[in-house]
């Protein structure tokens, strides 16, 4: 039996899942593989600290070069950027395959080491890089490679997920739920890459790109992050029968693609609504085969390792036997749409004055920028007092559902509302999906 020898750099949590498997699972991925996925080293920054006793310490080496010139399949484990860009182009360089779960590499930099793996005749795998071990890469690039996508939208970052589902279960705010998830280790210290959706705008990149065969980068994503959502937003979802999720949307559009990660009111009756805690979902819509939901973890050590392996036994079976990874397929190259030219359902919801003519004034305002409004709920609420002290003003509170609108529409109907007289105030504007 042949071997094929595997480079590991990084050991932290996914990494020192994989080594573990690698050997535990030996005998069942050498007969998947046909060959052993013999792992020669574990590339680290000290070989010094403290390390889970599943990783034999004589496989770990300070010395990168060095691993990833005697490998044949090289699994980049250490995220960011650089130096990680530069250790995948050197194993390119020196004809070995890459498995990676570097997202925001791959966002950034995915055309620069598509092109360099196919001009070193070998693989790129990066199942792990959204989702975990959910198969949503596999499923895009291959498992639909005979259909015609028209949408995916997911629930692709599991810290957001957390947060929401707990403000939304427990009623709490999002400083305490954050607070609370990273005492708990569920959240970064540094939460920026999740609660603002950056993590989720490079999945929503790599995914868009996957599924209209055509570049999408991380900036031409329009990103708005879960700092903004109060405790008042998701019981008025609820009341309303939705939930708030962090939804990486990209949809094919006539003119081109529609790329956002933002809040978005998710009906009751989705399948998306049912995905707590953690967890991550990806609903992928095909002409032909309807509606798909890839649903599991999208993080955690053994979770991601789990497609981490199955990257390197399909790179392995390519190595024993031929044939490689599907190469970039850009050749639809549609271009990326401006955020104000993307498409959505909208409710706004307004303070407005209890008067005549109130109605009349908003659904003008819609109507003039060409907006249709598709449903309309009125609440009597109070008397607004007056900074004075004086009696104020006697408000309702109205919430507009829109049928689809642009979003350059939108924001001058929100613009002009904040303008007239009847308008006391505008409490929230908020995405809404079709169920
Ligand atoms: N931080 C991510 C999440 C996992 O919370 O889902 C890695 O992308």
């Amino acid at each position: 039996m042949e071997d094929v020898k595997v480079a590991l750099l990084g050991c932290g949590t996914v990494g020192t899942q994989v080594a573990r498997l690698l050997d535990e699972q030996a005998a069942d991925l050498t007969a998947r593989a046909g060959a052993w996925l013999h792992l020669t080293g574990i590339a680290v920054r000290d070989i010094d600290a403290p390390r889970d006793p599943a990783i034999d310490r004589t496989l770990l080496t300070t010395d990168v070069s060095e691993l990833i010139a005697g490998a044949n399949i090289v699994v980049e484990l250490i995220g960011g950027i650089e130096p990680a860009r530069s250790y995948i182009l050197e194993a390119f360089e020196h004809g070995a395959s890459v498995v990676t779960g570097n997202k925001a590499l791959l966002a950034a930099h995915g055309p620069e080491l598509y092109e360099a793996a196919a001009r070193a005749d070998v693989d790129l795998y990066y199942e792990a890089a959204v989702a975990g071990a959910v198969p949503v890469v596999y499923g895009l690039r291959e498992s639909l490679a005979g259909d015609r996508i028209t949408a995916v939208l997911g629930i692709v970052n599991g810290t957001t997920n957390y947060i929401l589902d707990e403000m939304t279960t427990k009623g709490l705010d999002f400083d305490g739920v954050l607070a609370e998830a990273q005492r708990l280790g569920f959240a970064e210290a540094d939460p920026t890459a999740d609660v603002d959706g950056f993590d989720a705008a490079a999945k929503c990149a790599i995914l868009a790109s996957l599924a209209f065969h055509s570049r999408v980068a991380m900036d031409q994503v329009h990103v708005e992050g879960i700092r903004s959502v109060t405790a008042e937003d998701i019981s008025a979802a609820t009341r309303a029968g939705y939930v708030i999720k962090l939804i990486a949307s990209a949809k094919r559009r006539e003119t081109g693609i529609e790329a956002t990660v933002a809040p978005m009111l998710i009906p009751n009756s989705h399948p998306l609504a049912s995905v707590h805690g953690p967890f991550n979902a990806v609903v992928i819509e095909a002409e032909a085969a309807d509606r798909l939901m890839f649903y599991g973890r999208g993080a955690g050590g053994a979770p991601t390792a789990s497609a981490v392996l199955s990257d390197a036994v399909a790179a392995a079976s390519h190595i024993v036997e031929g044939g490689h990874a599907p190469r970039e397929l850009i050749y639809a190259d549609l271009p990326v749409l401006p955020i104000e030219e993307s498409v959505s359902r909208y409710q706004v919801e307004l303070a407005v004055d209890d008067t005549v003519g109130v109605l009349t004034e908003v659904s003008g305002i819609f109507a003039r920028n060409g907006v249709s409004i598709s449903a309309v709920g009125q609440e009597h609420e109070r008397v607004l007092q007056g900074e004075d002290g004086l009696p104020g003003r006697a408000v309702c509170h109205l919430t507009v559902t829109t049928h689809a609108a642009p979003y350059a529409a939108l924001q001058q109907t929100t613009a002009q509302l904040e303008e007239s007289r009847y308008v006391a105030g505008i409490r929230r504007v908020m995405r809404v999906e079709e169920a």
